[in-house]
């Protein structure tokens, strides 16, 4: 049985940058209801609607891994400990997006899989052999049969995309050798609780992964935990070790049952912790206009620095528009000159001259935190200052 303890209110596809200010309706099919459920056999935790996936992952996929340094030298560890550790033949990642990660690895050892045709076309133009299909059975059948199996499976940022999860990971089993492993990272639950991180929710992230809720779904097919680690990226995340209950080659290492003993403290196998992070959500949006208004009345400016997916939910559950936020910044050029789904903000090609004249930035891309405070002291040193949402809303 699954039970609703979230409503974020009606939001737009939070990727799908507007190239004109429009506004949006149900009618159209461009706003839908942003609900999260909580499953209280599986404790898998999930959004209501799905949306075709076609609509949200195709040849105009704007987010690309590559632009951020703190993603780049995150992949460029994990390379150098993957082929420490399990040296595969072949490599495999699902969702390769620009290659951020696959551009470490030899080109006859690694396959990407991205069904976002300009992405794909980057790393296939690079010489890896990509595949511009959505993973599913038929895709892994095939590649076995042109390749053999694959002795890594990787995805990040991807599973919690895909709703089927008996197609993903059934099809995974059946690619893997049985000595082969899947590593998957996704935003951890117990992070997006602990920070009351609501905006981890849009209509891209079916699922919020907890260890608890993986342990469940692999038990269906199969696979079993061997290793945990966790990550800064994504504002906390969880990489996921994986391996074919068969496989001996692995020892299920401690971190698997000391991280599931954390939220197991924490109370995330009971739907009362979700509906206090709900009560939590609701304070966070007050608080949050608080500040902004207090701000606006003062007659300041607020720059959004970030265009993420993520401040599409948090802008429309909080209803703020450009009244409060006069534009967005953003490094990603396929995000320039667009605007904001929902609250029609405009989002400019990131430039410091930009933030001149500007008093407050807004951080919406909170999960970089670190690497734009260091990027921007000159914003600071003349007196400019920060607004996060995360853990709470404040100014800093
Ligand atoms: P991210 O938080 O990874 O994604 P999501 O869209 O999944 O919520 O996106 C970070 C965004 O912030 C991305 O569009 C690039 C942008 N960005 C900058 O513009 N400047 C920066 O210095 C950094 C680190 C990111």
């Amino acid at each position: 049985m699954i039970k609703k303890f979230l409503d974020l209110g009606l939001q737009p596809l939070a990727n799908n940058y507007l190239i004109n200010q429009k506004k949006l309706s149900i009618k159209n099919n461009e706003l839908y209801k942003l609900e999260v459920f909580f499953d209280l056999k599986t404790k898998l935790v999930s959004i209501s609607k799905k949306i075709p996936k076609n609509k949200m992952f195709n040849n105009k996929y704007p987010y690309k891994s590559s632009m951020s340094m703190t993603m780049t030298k995150s992949f460029k560890k994990l390379h150098k400990d993957i082929i420490k550790d399990f040296d595969p033949k072949l490599f495999l990642e699902i969702g390769s997006n620009d290659g951020a990660l696959i551009k470490n690895f030899k080109k006859n050892k690694a396959i990407c899989v991205e069904p976002c045709n300009n992405l794909a076309k980057i790393t296939s133009k690079l010489g890896y052999k990509t595949y511009p299909n959505y993973w599913d059975r038929n895709l892994a059948k095939k590649i076995k049969k042109k390749y053999g199996n694959v002795d890594v499976v990787y995805a990040a940022n991807t599973i919690t995309h895909i709703a089927d999860l008996e197609n993903v990971f059934k099809s995974i089993f059946n690619v893997l050798s049985q000595n082969g492993i899947l590593i998957i990272e996704d935003p951890s639950l117990l992070e997006c609780l602990k920070k009351t991180s609501y905006d981890q929710f849009y209509n891209e992230h079916i699922y919020v992964f907890s260890a608890i809720a993986v342990k469940n779904i692999l038990d269906k097919f199969n696979f079993e935990l061997f290793d945990i680690q966790n990550l800064q990226t994504h504002g906390g995340s969880l990489r996921y070790f994986i391996k074919n209950k068969k496989n001996k080659l692995y020892k299920i290492k401690k971190t698997v049952t000391k991280q599931i003993n954390k939220e197991l403290k924490f109370g995330m196998n009971k739907i009362n912790v979700y509906k206090k992070f709900s009560n939590s959500v609701l304070k966070s949006k007050f608080k949050l206009l608080k500040i902004l208004k207090k701000i606006k009345n003062k007659n300041k400016t607020i720059v959004g620095y970030g265009a993420t997916a993520k401040s599409t939910t948090v802008l429309n559950y909080c209803k703020i528009d450009n009244n409060f936020i006069d534009y967005f910044v953003d490094t990603t050029p396929d995000k320039s000159n667009k605007f904001m789904p929902g609250k029609n903000i405009k989002i400019y090609k990131y430039n410091q001259k930009l933030l001149n004249n500007v008093d407050y930035i807004f951080l919406g891309a909170w999960n970089f935190k670190k690497e734009i405070i260091n990027k921007e002291k000159k914003f600071k040193k003349r007196g400019g200052k920060f607004i996060s949402h995360v853990p709470k809303p404040h100014v800093f």
